[in-house]
């Protein structure tokens, strides 16, 4: 149980003995460490109610508390505040039952959780918006999953939208005889007519073409309506786009080790769309407006007009909108046993998700609290606009990741090297870098893409946590080079020491915070107080150089702990602890 949990639990009791609500039974952390572990404010909070005089309630609570051996002291200050300080040996117990691994989130029941990020488009390659999507899905995934939760990753492919038509209408465009665009052909070559680098060029060409022509556009529009509808050769020719795509869109995921479960995409919605839009027709739903099929998602306490959901465009073929309201249906329909689906997508979308998350709720397929739209800010380059390449284009995730690669390779002097272990070495760091850059901040904040901060050894940066883990494992080897090891009791002499032990009791309730909240930059910033506690525990208190080889190895246990914490929370960030480091550049 965590500390927070047993403070709670003991709260509860006294004050129900005082006949105090309940509710109000709650410690946080104190305001003023240097005075107290934990603070509660229910005493102050319930006098009005209770029509009595704060103090002499936190007097009784305070008189009920004091009986329990893990307090050190508890006080009364100021109008009524109960203050804790627990004792170091109750501090050193539960350390030993620290547990990393199986954090056990308490009072809530597992769910069977869909995540759906990474979001990648056929025939574009991925830009810098994906990996935000990518790295903050598959953290907040991990986070649920390290707390029972089942969870299950989509990636949902951007596959069936208008672009598509656009590409099939560019080819046949510049191929009109091929095998694909003729009617009444059934049988297509297996081998792709188009190579990757070939494909992600028509896509801007094709793209152009469709905004300066408008004979070309509809084409393209009725072509999406066809490719939708099933006409043969429109998916054969689609198929070698999907697959074309695909081969890098995986190769960039596995540089970021960002995974999935399931690589479906809006196309695989496509089965269930006739019966969805029957059953939405059927609950009065679905009804025409302009030509269009559409639903009304807005509410009379709306503050702006709320736009109807569009389900089939004037003229045929489906939406955004519909392929997503499609998959809801798929996923609770045929998998039945979803209790939620987050989607980790641009802030920007949130709208559609809205307009989404209504028409499900409407048409009764999930309750709307069920759906979660965790949106996040742009990445941005050093003037503060949206991050591009030199010469204004889009930048491609790719490219972005091969900034970070340069900037480690040139300070760890490896450029032009080829050993392997130091290769590895860098990859790692350099992906730390780029994962951490983002993940610490904010989720729905903006941020700056900016190598050369993020590779520094030294402040909030995915290298500075690795190489605390690393140099703290180094020890520990180092000891055991001298017969010392971590013993199984720790005792807390020290403020350093007391410090370090109060964060690393800690952990549960951070990890369940990140995950309450959806924020992985909470375990950021508790594995950097790590560090940072570590390093001053680590200068204040000699483990090697101990007065005694008792003390020497209560400090070796207090260092393990602090190495599993950072190495499981870097696995809940989804990054890797290399064994090696090479300290580089403006380290100490
Ligand atoms: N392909 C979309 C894009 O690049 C993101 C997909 C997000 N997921 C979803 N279910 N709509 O904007």
């Amino acid at each position: 149980m965590s500390i927070i949990h047993y403070l709670n639990a003991r709260a509860v009791q006294a004050f129900e003995a005082n006949e105090v609500p309940v509710e109000l039974a709650k410690f946080t952390p104190s305001d003023r460490p240097d005075l107290a572990d934990f603070q509660c404010n229910g005493a102050f909070q319930a006098a009005k109610a209770l029509r009595k005089n704060p103090r002499e309630i936190a007097a009784a609570i305070q008189e009920h508390l004091a009986t329990d051996p893990a307090f050190e002291e508890v006080t009364v200050a100021g109008p009524g505040f109960i203050n804790v300080r627990l004792t170091n040996e109750f501090l050193s117990k539960k350390l030993q039952q620290l547990d990393f691994e199986n954090v056990i989130d308490e009072g809530e029941k597992p769910e069977t959780m869909i995540f759906d990020y990474g979001g990648p488009n056929i025939a574009k390659p991925l830009h810098v918006g994906h990996l935000r999507s990518a790295v903050i899905g598959d953290a907040v995934k991990r986070i649920a999953r390290s707390l029972g939760h089942k969870v299950i990753a989509d990636v949902h492919l951007g596959d069936w939208g208008t672009p598509m038509g656009m590409l099939i209408a560019e080819m046949e465009h510049r191929n009109p005889d091929w095998p694909y665009f003729s009617e009444n052909e059934t049988s297509f070559p297996t081998e792709s007519p188009i190579k990757v680098d070939n494909l992600n060029k028509l896509y801007p060409e094709a793209a152009k073409h469709f905004k300066e022509d408008k004979d070309f556009a509809d084409r393209a529009r009725a072509i999406t309506a066809e490719l939708q509808a099933g006409r043969a050769g429109y998916r054969a020719l689609w198929q070698h786009f999907v697959n074309t795509s695909l081969t890098t869109v995986k190769k960039d995921f596995a540089a970021l080790d960002v995974n999935f479960d399931l690589w479906l995409g809006e196309s695989h919605a496509d089965v269930v769309m006739p019966a969805m839009l029957a059953d939405l027709k059927e609950k009065g739903l679905a009804v025409e407006s302009e030509g269009a099929l559409v639903i009304h998602v807005a509410r009379e306490d709306d503050d702006f007009e709320f736009p109807p959901l569009i389900l089939e465009k004037t003229g045929g073929g489906v939406t955004y909108g519909t392929t997503d309201l499609a998959t809801i249906y798929q996923r609770v329909n045929l998998e039945k046993k979803i209790d939620r689906i987050v989607y980790i997508v641009d802030q920007r979308q949130s709208l559609h998700f809205k307009q989404v998350f209504r028409a499900a709720a409407l048409a009764g397929y999930i309750d709307e609290d069920k759906l979660e739209h965790l949106g996040f800010g742009t990445v941005n380059g050093k003037d503060g606009k949206p991050f591009k390449t030199r010469e204004g284009g889009v930048m491609r995730l790719a490219e972005l990741l091969q900034m970070a690669r340069d900037e480690v390779a040139n300070k760890m002097g490896i450029v032009g090297k080829d050993d392997e272990s130091l290769i590895n070495m860098a990859e790692s760091i350099a992906m730390a870098a780029v994962k951490y850059g983002d993940l610490s901040t904010q989720r729905l904040s903006d941020y700056i893409f900016d190598t050369e901060a993020f590779v520094k050894l030294e402040g909030k940066t995915g290298p500075y946590i690795q190489y605390a883990a690393v140099r703290v494992q180094s020890l520990i080897d180092k000891a055991a080079d001298k017969d010392l090891k971590p013993s199984a009791d720790i005792h807390l002499e020290t403020a350093e020491e007391r410090s370090l032990a109060m964060l690393l009791l800690d952990y549960p309730v951070v990890l369940k915070r990140a995950h309450d909240r959806r924020m992985p930059s909470d375990i950021c910033e508790h594995v950097y107080n790590i560090a940072q506690a570590y390093s001053r525990f680590y200068q204040n208190c000699p483990v090697m150089t101990a007065d005694s080889k008792e003390q020497s190895e209560s400090r070796l246990a207090l260092s393990q702990l602090a190495r599993k914490d950072i190495v499981a929370s870097m696995d809940k960030l989804g990054i890797e602890i290399p064994d090696r480091m090479v300290t580089f550049g403006d380290s100490d």
